[in-house]
């Protein structure tokens, strides 16, 4: 597959210069009003038939909470986002109540969107994200009991970077972006 190397160049800065660190610095202390911030560009992002069909447990260091996630962050996971300044638990709501009926096809998606919304804006605060599925998935839900109807989809860890960016970061390039999702033509 061919990948495009070059360092992203002509798109906003925010977007070319985020990354997620596998570092970050303990000491980085996130006020109230960053929290609210960081929720506050979640919660404005589109959604299919304006459903907003997310929700978030947020915790940081210090708070009770943190421990009852940190317990179940897998190793891989433990190593760095136990030093970030915010844990955020990501939930969407898939179905209605506890039956079968979808609450929205697109919830994951919405919520992606949301969580985009998010990355960028503690990308503008000067703070970095890490979106990361390594964690005790049922453990995790048994502990934070969500509403039925709702599931636990990923976690984030925020904070300041403690590393650079890495040199190498590959990516598809913009023509297999538009060509693989068709066969060649005959
Ligand atoms: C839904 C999702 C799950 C992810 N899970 C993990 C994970 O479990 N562990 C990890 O180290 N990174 C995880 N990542 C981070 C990706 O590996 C990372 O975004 C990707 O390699 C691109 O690197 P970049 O974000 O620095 O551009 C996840 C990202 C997303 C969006």
């Amino acid at each position: 597959m061919q990948r495009d190397q070059e360092p992203p160049c002509g798109i906003h800065p925010l977007l070319a210069e985020r990354f997620s660190p596998y570092a970050f610095d303990p000491s980085t202390v996130l006020d109230d009003h960053s929290l609210g911030l960081l929720l506050e560009a979640a919660r404005w992002a589109p959604s299919a038939g304006n459903s907003q069909p997310w929700g978030f447990f947020t915790s940081r260091p210090g708070e009770p909470d943190h421990e009852r996630v940190v317990r179940h962050l897998a190793p891989s996971s433990a190593r760095w986002a136990t030093d970030a300044a915010l844990l955020v638990v990501t939930l969407a709501r898939r179905h209605v109540g506890d039956t079968r009926l979808l609450y929205s096809e697109f919830a994951d998606y919405d919520l992606g969107q949301a969580i985009a919304h998010m990355t960028v804006q503690a990308q503008a605060m000067g703070l970095a994200a890490h979106q990361f599925r390594a964690f005790d998935m049922e453990g995790l839900t048994k502990e934070l009991g969500p509403n039925p109807g709702w599931v636990i989809i990923s976690m984030i860890a925020l904070g300041k970077a403690a590393e650079e960016p890495p040199e190498r970061r590959d990516r598809r390039s913009v023509a297999d972006l538009l060509s693989a999702p068709w066969s060649p033509s005959e």
